[in-house]
């Protein structure tokens, strides 16, 4: 399988790459795959300027002559892309924002009307085979809302999605933390090898990931230092 990574943390020690990073060592132990990382924040990826040139040319190219299209020609061929980024301001951050609205590129701009009613656009690419895997780590111990945004968008803009939030993600860098982190990181590697065999991920695995490595008032006073 060809999985192309997009990191999105712009720091060179993300505390959700370590999640992403065990991932992929589990997923590699039920068959070698072809993974190709790009650290986002090291490329060139204007915003998007709106002109829609790509929906004049429909050649699934961007007219945006930087980083972008090497972007998205490992974008067509990839079976699985993995977005791993930090929560910043209840979304993904803006290099990775610009990423992801540059995609359009491979939509055309016909509207198909679902079954249910939403509207989307047409695919350019056949994305029926893709899957996508978004791995989420945060600041914030565990609360209904703060991944809220985040779901919606992801559900509306990618299809076979998997999507795992996790909270308290700094102290998966913290070594005095490594107690309660080093089992959450080794349920992580368990998961990737669970997602090699089936591409999905059951609720019960989610859930384990997305369990707070400690409760929340006691990561409120760790962070407040009291
Ligand atoms: C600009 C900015 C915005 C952030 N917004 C949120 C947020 O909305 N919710 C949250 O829980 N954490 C937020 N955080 C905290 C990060 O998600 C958290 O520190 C995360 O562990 C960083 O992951 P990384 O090391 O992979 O980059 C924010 C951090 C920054 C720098």
């Amino acid at each position: 399988m060809k999985i192309l990574v997009l990191n999105g943390s712009p720091k060179k020690k993300s505390d959700t790459f370590r999640m992403t990073d065990r991932f992929l060592k589990g997923l590699n132990q039920t068959q070698e795959h072809e993974v190709r990382i790009i650290n986002v924040i090291e490329k060139k990826i204007a915003p998007c300027s709106g002109c829609f040139g790509c929906w004049q040319n429909m050649d699934g190219r961007c007219v945006i002559g930087d980083d972008q299209n090497g972007i998205l020609d490992l974008y067509r061929e990839a079976d699985l892309i993995l977005w791993s980024f930090p929560l910043y301001c209840y979304g993904m951050p803006s290099h990775l924002k610009a990423l992801l609205d540059r995609t359009i590129p491979l939509l055309k701009m016909k509207m198909i009307q679902e079954e249910d009613g939403t509207v989307r656009h047409e695919a350019l690419v056949d994305f029926s085979k893709k899957h996508t895997l978004v791995l989420c780590g945060c600041g914030f111990p565990d609360w209904e809302g703060n991944f809220d945004a985040l779901r919606m968008q992801c559900r509306q803009c990618f299809g076979n999605l998997t999507m795992v939030c996790v909270p308290e993600t700094p102290m998966l860098n913290v070594p005095a933390a490594a107690v309660v982190a080093d089992p959450l990181l080794a349920a992580f590697e368990e998961a990737g090898e669970e997602y090699g065999r089936s591409l999905s991920l059951s609720p019960e695995t989610i859930a384990r990931l997305e369990t707070p490595m400690i409760p929340k008032e006691a990561y409120i006073r760790i962070v407040n230092g009291i």
